[in-house]
């Protein structure tokens, strides 16, 4: 039976009822960060009202029942993503954390001078500054795959840019920027097949479906829970069991040691040993709730939605004078950038707003895959499966006005 009711399922998100500049509400910033179900938002005030406690720490009964929550949270991700070893899930900040504990750890532990740490055209900012920061410390050279005009990886200078020499390949799952669903499986293959390590980004990969890490074969796999409809402030780093338990500690602190001494730490196990500090238990404990509820829909049902309301936007948009498309993989997630001759992105994000339709503008911290393609930024539309053709059609009215007032 199918699940899926697009107007059942705007109910369970409060915010999407409410009025922008005294319109209704037409959220297309998805790829920024997802709305968040009532669930989702009742498991943290939940927490607070009624467990709040520190995790990992107490005998006493708040303590215990916070603790059994925030670890339930961390089995359903588990499952979720497939991971083989419950102790391959940890809990990080976000996305950005997942990358710099990877790019500062494994980096300082298993890069030198010479080794090659490869990377796309099409990476966010978090993916790009972390590898330079540690190419720079460790004198490794950091490489770039080139992406044709319509955003997708070039597979053939991939495999030129792969040697014994390479040591890494972080990319990532879906462009935020373009929407392009990248080949990460085939892209993970061929680098071990050099002995390279593959980290992938998922942090837009996460709203529209879930990664299998194990078919992926990826050895790193980061996400943050706040575009997959979580809490914002924490994230999943998976990573192979052997790689994770042979890189060292990332920050010292709290409940990552098994014995402080002022002569010797012993660390502790995984997953504990990453996870330095009281974390942000509320939003882990949230965590669960958003797999609960994501696992409750019909995800087949939601992959036929996000497509037609991915072309349904993208030939209404081909029909507006001016209106260029940056990004036309074929394998494409419900994101469409696009830019407006003769018209900054900025002015039109501004106009738009005040029609109550939010969508992001500017560089997306894509700054380099910007230059690739000669321009500053673009708007940006990005889709979760609560959004509906009239909310594209709005959409479209809006940016006719605006750009009717912009060229005037
Ligand atoms: N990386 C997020 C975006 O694409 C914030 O908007």
């Amino acid at each position: 039976m199918n699940k899926f009711n697009v107007q059942d399922i705007r109910k369970d998100f409060p915010i999407l009822s409410r009025e922008v500049n005294g319109k209704p509400l037409v959220y297309l910033d998805n790829g920024a960060t997802s709305q968040k179900p009532q669930v989702v938002i009742d498991a943290i005030t939940g927490y607070y009202t009624n467990d709040n406690s520190n995790i990992h720490r107490g005998v006493h009964t708040l303590s215990q029942v916070a603790t059994t929550a925030y670890e339930e949270a961390r089995i359903k991700i588990q499952k979720w993503i497939n991971a083989e070893h419950l102790e391959e899930i940890i809990f990080t900040k976000g996305t950005t954390d997942g990358i710099n504990l990877i790019s500062n750890a494994w980096g300082r532990a298993n890069l030198e001078k010479g080794d090659e740490v490869i990377i796309t055209e099409m990476e966010h900012h978090s993916n790009i500054v972390p590898w330079q920061m540690i190419c720079d410390e460790k004198e490794a050279i950091l490489k770039v795959i080139p992406i044709s005009d319509s955003g997708e990886l070039l597979m053939d200078e991939y495999k030129k840019l792969l040697s014994p020499k390479t040591k890494m390949v972080a990319l990532v799952h879906i462009s935020n920027a373009l929407g392009t669903i990248n080949p990460v499986k085939e892209v993970t293959r061929l680098a071990h097949e050099v002995g390279a390590k593959v980290l992938i980004d998922g942090a837009q990969q996460v709203a529209h479906a879930a990664p299998n890490v194990r078919d992926l074969d990826a050895d790193f796999y980061v996400f943050g829970l706040h575009k997959m409809f979580g809490p914002t402030g924490v994230g999943i780093l998976y990573g192979k069991r052997d790689l994770l338990n042979a890189i060292p500690p990332y920050q010292g602190g709290g409940d990552m040691i098994k014995t402080v001494s002022f002569e010797k730490t012993t660390y502790n196990e995984l997953p504990h040993k990453f996870e330095a500090g009281t974390p942000n238990i509320s939003a882990g404990i949230a965590t669960a709730a958003a797999v609960d509820y994501i696992e409750s829909l019909d995800w087949e049902a939601i992959h036929i939605h996000e497509k037609e309301l991915l072309d349904y936007a993208t030939e209404a948009l081909k029909k507006i004078d001016g209106v260029r498309i940056i990004g036309e993989a074929p394998e494409k997630a419900s994101v469409i950038s696009f830019v407006v001759e003769g018209i900054h992105a900025y002015d039109i994000g501004v106009i738009v707003d005040k029609m109550g339709i939010a969508v992001r503008t500017g560089h997306h911290c894509t700054q380099p895959l910007m230059n690739r393609f000669g321009i500053q930024g673009t708007v940006r539309a990005s889709f979760a499966f609560y959004n509906t053709k009239e909310e594209v059609d709005l959409l479209i009215a809006a940016l006719k006005r605006a750009i009717n007032m912009l060229v005037k």
